[in-house]
């Protein structure tokens, strides 16, 4: 099956593209590399352009006319960015994806798997959410994803494509071959500062809030392995494009023009717990420090995972320990391949 995937040489899309080369599947980059690395890409087809560029689009699938799924990953991701410079975020987020399924739209039959994102949850009592809880996106980051979910609805129910909306958690951690991972020199990401603090990049770990009302007052979060997350792109192309493996109640789901679903662990895991998971793996002090919450942060959300189960008969099967040791790996491998 080809797939074309937009923000396929960024940190998720390039491991999306790995699962999918894995299972003998054939991904086609689309990516403007505007953050995204050549080093991630050179074992994949690749178009280098922009998501919202009709002319390039329409080469693609001359090329490969057999593409009958697309993952659009392509994004701007940094939150505290996207509140400094909001107009930035809408043109790259809201009116590139825009033009992307208005292509979409022109072409008929295809289906969007779109990277969402678990920003978009209202914080709930008990912070589990299943898709039907309540949404409240805090930052302009946030309501660009909360807009494209309602525009590719409103797109699948009006036009002939289906949309699927991936709500990703949190994703931690590389590839296992190390073929890519996270490339920002400063993420923002905890894990990536916890590893910053135990490597001496950074002189320690601020845990961020320690008066949420969580069971140890420090933020909630569902941490979920990269390669799972990736996995689980696998099967939702899989499940879009009608895999002869599917059971009848998943070719019926398959069917609706437009559905959410979660991607996370379903365990919720605290900044001390992360802490301590980090502390087991890693042979060494992290000293840590405990500092107000920074604007815009919430207690927290995990997923409930039951819809991912029945639809694409996925779940996580890596641990927060597997997560933080391929983190570790990774940083050694990102010096040898991207130079830092
Ligand atoms: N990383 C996370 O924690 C997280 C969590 C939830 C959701 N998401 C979503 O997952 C997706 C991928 O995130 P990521 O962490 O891999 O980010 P990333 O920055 O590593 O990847 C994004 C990629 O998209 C490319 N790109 C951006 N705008 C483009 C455009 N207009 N045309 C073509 N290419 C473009 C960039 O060059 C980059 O390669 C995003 O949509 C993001 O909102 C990420």
């Amino acid at each position: 099956m080809k797939v074309l995937v937009t923000g396929g040489a960024g940190y998720i899309g390039s491991t999306v593209c790995n699962a999918l080369l894995d299972r003998g599947h054939f991904p086609i980059v689309l990516d403007n590399f505007s953050l995204g690395k050549r080093d991630f890409v050179r074992q994949h087809t690749c178009y280098e352009g922009d998501t919202a560029d009709h002319a390039l689009l329409a080469r693609i699938f001359a090329d490969h006319p057999e593409i009958r799924v697309i993952i659009h990953c392509a994004a701007l991701i940094v939150v505290p960015e996207s509140t400094e410079d909001p107009s930035r975020y809408y043109h790259e987020n809201v009116a590139k994806s825009l033009g992307l399924f208005d292509f979409v739209r022109d072409r008929g039959g295809l289906a969007v798997v779109f990277s969402s994102s678990a920003s978009i949850y209202a914080t709930v009592e008990g912070f589990r959410v299943t898709e039907d809880a309540p949404l409240a996106p805090a930052s302009p980051y946030a309501r660009t994803k909360y807009m494209m979910e309602m525009v590719l609805a409103d797109f699948c129910a009006a036009y002939d494509m289906r949309g699927l909306a991936l709500r990703y958690f949190n994703p931690i951690g590389a590839d296992p071959e190390l073929r890519s991972g996270m490339h920002l020199a400063e993420p923002s990401h905890v894990l990536s500062k916890l590893v910053n603090a135990a490597l001496g990049v950074e002189q320690e770990f601020c845990i961020t809030g320690t008066d949420w009302p969580t069971r140890d007052g420090t933020g909630i979060r569902d941490y979920i392995h990269i390669w799972d997350l990736a996995r689980a792109h696998v099967l939702a192309a899989e499940y879009l494009h009608g895999d002869s493996n599917l059971s009848a109640a998943q070719r019926e789901h398959a069917r609706e023009p437009y559905q959410v679903i979660n991607l996370g662990t379903g365990n919720g895991v605290t900044v001390r717990e992360l802490c301590a998971a980090f502390q087991e793996v890693w042979d060494g002090d992290v000293p840590i420090i405990e500092g107000p919450p920074r604007p815009g942060d919430a207690a927290g959300a995990f997923a409930d995972t039951t819809r991912a189960r029945e639809r694409l008969g996925w779940q996580a099967e890596l641990s927060t320990a597997d997560a933080i040791r391929s983190e570790l790996q990774w940083r050694e491998r990102r010096k040898e391949l991207l130079g830092y």
